[in-house]
C-alpha cells in the first residue's frame, strides 16, 4: 500500500496549523503571531552554551530544529513567513537557507542581525510572542510585554495539538522507525555483556542521532537500576551479573519524539515470565487506546491488570480490583500509565479540559497521572504500565496494613531485577488503535 511521505502532507499540516491560529488569534483579537525558535544559554563563566532545544511552537509549524534565533511570523491570510538566522560568522558555519520540498510553503529570508527582526512586526498590529523569554531582539516585544506568552493563546494552541495531523503521524512513525533500531543494538549490547554505557553509545549509532537530539536522556539501566523511574547514570562498567535490562529510550524525527521502553531478562524463570504476562497486559491495554476513551479509565485499568499479574506471579494475595482498592498496586506501579506525545516526550495539554484552559481532575490518590482527557482520533498517547522494586515504597508498605497482602519472599526474590515497564506509542482512530511501536518493531523483523 501506498504511504504519503512528510514533504507531501506538510502543506496540509500547515494549513491545519493556520486554521487553528486563525480561530485563536481572532477569539483573542491579535492581528499577529510571532514565534522565535529559541536560543541556547550560556554557562555560568563560560563563552560555551548549552545544548540548543528548539521552541516546540516553532518546530510545530517549521521542521527547524538547529537553527536558534530564527523566527516566524504569521498574518492570518498570508503565507507564514521565516526570518531565517544567517549571521556572518567565520567561527561558526551558518546553517544553508532551506531549499526542500517543505520549505515551499512558506517564505524564507536570511535575517543576518536578530537586532532588526522587529522591522518584520513592527506594523502588523497587536502581535502576540511566543518565545522563551529573553530571546527577543532588545526592546521587544515593544510596549506589548503582556503579548508574550499569552496564556489563553498557549492554552488554546496546547489543547489543539494533541490532535495529531498526518504529516505529524508520519513523522512519529518514523521515529519509532529510528528507536526500533536503537533499541535492537542496546540489547544486542546488554546481551553481548556489554555496559549501560556501551549500550547507550550502540543506541545512539543505530539511530544515526547525537546525545543531544534525543528527546529526553535514555535511562539504561541494568539490574537494581531498573527500580529507578528515571535512573539517570551510564555505568561504565558492567555488573558482575546480568539479570535485567530496562531501556527507555526514544528518538526524534523533524522533531517529533518517540517514547518507547522495553525489560528483558538475561536468563529464563520467574522474571522473564513476570515480563511476558506484562507484555500482554500491556497490550491489552493499548486495545483500549479508542477514541471516546476517558483515559482515566486507562490509567485505573491499568492498576487493576497490573494487580492481576501481581497475584498471578505469587507477588501479592489480592486480586487486581481488591489490590488497587487497598493501595497494594501503587506500592509497585507508582506513576501514570502514560501521557500525550508529539512535540515533547511529555507533550503540553494532557489535562486541559477545553481551548480555555481548565483542568481535568486526576483520579484522587493519583498525582502523577498526565493525561485525563477523552481520546479523539489523531490524539498519540503512551501505555507504559510498570512493575517495580522499590526499596522506600515497599518498606512503607512492610510497616502499614498492606503487609499481609505482599509476598516479601518473592519481592526478595525479584528485588535484584529492579523493575519491568514496558512502553507503546499509539493513535487513537475512530476504529482500532494504531501501535507506532510494535508496527515498528515487527517491520524491524520482517
Ligand atoms: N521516558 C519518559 C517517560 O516514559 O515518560
Ligand atoms: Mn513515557
Ligand atoms: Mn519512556
Amino acid at each position: 500500500m501506498y504511504e504519503a511521505g512528510p514533504d507531501e502532507l506538510y502543506a496540509e499540516h500547515l494549513q491545519t496549523l493556520m486554521r487553528r491560529a486563525d480561530v485563536a488569534l481572532a477569539a483573542l483579537r491579535f492581528d499577529a503571531l510571532v514565534i522565535h525558535a529559541g536560543c541556547p544559554p550560556t554557562l555560568f563563566l563560560d563563552d560555551q552554551a548549552y545544548p540548543y532545544k528548539v521552541n516546540p511552537h516553532f518546530k510545530a509549524w517549521v521542521p527547524i530544529v538547529d537553527n536558534p534565533q530564527s523566527v516566524l511570523v504569521y498574518t492570518p491570510g498570508a503565507r507564514p513567513r521565516v526570518l531565517f538566522h544567517q549571521p556572518s560568522d567565520y567561527w561558526h558555519l551558518p546553517a544553508p537557507m532551506p531549499r526542500e520540498p517543505w520549505s515551499e510553503s512558506v517564505d524564507c529570508t536570511p535575517m543576518p542581525d536578530p537586532a532588526n527582526a522587529g522591522a518584520a512586526w513592527a506594523k502588523l498590529g497587536r502581535v502576540a510572542f511566543i518565545g522563551p523569554p529573553g530571546c527577543f531582539p532588545p526592546g521587544c516585544p515593544p510596549n506589548q510585554a503582556l503579548a508574550l506568552n499569552d496564556a489563553d493563546l498557549l492554552a488554546r494552541l496546547h489543547y489543539d495539538r494533541a490532535v495529531k495531523t498526518p504529516y505529524e503521524l508520519e513523522c512519529l512513525r518514523r521515529a519509532s522507525a529510528l528507536g526500533a533500531r536503537g533499541h535492537q543494538a542496546a540489547l544486542a549490547a546488554f546481551r553481548r555483556g556489554e555496559s549501560e554505557y556501551e549500550a547507550h553509545m550502540r543506541y545512539l549509532s543505530a539511530c544515526a542521532q547525537r546525545e543531544e537530539e534525543m528527546p529526553y536522556n535514555n535511562i539504561i539501566a541494568y539490574n537494581e537500576h531498573a527500580a529507578v523511574l528515571h535512573y539517570q547514570h551510564l555505568d561504565r562498567r558492567p555488573p558482575e551479573v546480568l539479570r535485567s535490562l530496562l531501556i527507555d529510550a526514544g528518538a526524534q524525527y523533524r522533531g517529533y519524539a518517540a517514547d518507547i521502553t522495553r525489560t528483558h531478562a538475561a536468563s529464563p524463570g520467574r522474571f522473564a515470565e513476570l515480563v511476558q504476562r506484562l507484555d500482554a497486559a500491556q497490550l491489552r491495554l493499548c486495545g483500549e487506546i479508542v477514541s471516546g476513551c476517558d483515559y482515566r479509565e486507562v490509567h485505573l485499568s491499568a492498576h487493576r491488570v497490573l494487580g492481576d499479574v501481581l497475584y498471578e506471579a505469587g507477588v501479592t494475595r489480592l486480586v487486581g480490583p481488591d489490590a488497587l482498592e487497598q493501595g497494594v498496586t501503587g506500592v509497585f506501579f507508582p506513576h501514570g500509565v502514560g501521557h500525550l506525545l508529539g512535540l515533547q516526550v511529555h507533550d503540553v495539554g494532557g489535562v486541559m479540559g477545553d481551548v480555555q484552559g481548565a483542568e481535568r481532575n486526576r483520579p484522587e490518590g493519583h498525582p502523577y497521572l498526565r493525561m485525563t482527557r477523552v481520546l479523539e482520533p489523531g490524539v498519540v498517547v503512551t501505555v507504559e504500565p510498570g512493575i517495580y522494586w522499590i526499596d522506600s515504597l515497599l518498606k512503607s508498605a512492610h510497616q502499614d496494613g498492606r503487609r499481609p497482602h505482599i509476598d516479601w519472599a518473592v519481592v526478595d526474590e525479584l528485588r535484584p531485577y529492579g523493575g519491568i515497564r514496558i512502553e507503546d506509542n499509539v493513535v487513537a482512530t475512530a476504529a482500532a488503535p494504531e501501535n507506532l511501536t510494535r508496527d515498528a518493531f515487527a517491520r524491524l523483523a520482517a
